[in-house]
């Protein structure tokens, strides 16, 4: 259940847009900080604040890799391996990750420290291969600087 405060500001952000459901990636944002993913009680609400069914929204949820649709560890290691990213190695990157992290892409540490995801391109492809950890970008990676990244991290 989305608190009063989550609600609001999804309104709020309603108001900047000639229509509700032009408010819905927002809307999708704005829980998913609250809640850390989008549960299906969550896509409701925010569904029938936006005045659209819950299919639509759900249709917007899964498009975007960005939004959570299950829990994700305390660093959400998301890295990009679109084409910019895949010609520069980041097959490489995700199997080191994999390996350091001690989890396969798409799954979340025991510990739920770290959840370890493949995304699609997140606009940084000149400084490619990168990853995003939360919402801090790391570029121009190699196994050194995910050595480096990660002990900062723990
Ligand atoms: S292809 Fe990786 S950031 Fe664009």
């Amino acid at each position: 259940m989305l608190s009063n405060k989550t609600i609001e500001n999804i309104k709020k952000t309603i108001a900047k847009y000639p229509k509700k459901r032009s408010a819905s990636m927002d809307a999708l944002m704005i829980a998913q900080q609250e809640c850390g993913y989008l549960t299906e009680e969550a896509l409701r609400e925010i569904a029938s604040i936006l005045d659209i069914s819950t299919v639509q929204l759900n249709e917007i949820a899964a498009f975007y890799t960005m939004y959570n649709k299950k829990p994700v560890g305390k660093y959400h290691v998301q890295v990009c391996t679109n084409v910019s990213c895949s010609l520069l190695g980041a097959e490489h990157i995700v199997e080191v990750l994999s390996k350091k992290l001690g989890t396969k892409k798409g799954e979340t540490t025991p510990d739920n420290k770290f959840t370890l995801s493949e995304v699609e391109c997140l606009g940084s492809c000149g400084t490619a291969p990168m990853m995003q950890i939360n919402d801090d970008y790391y570029e121009n990676l190699t196994d050194a600087k995910i050595e480096e990244i990660l002990k900062g991290l723990k």
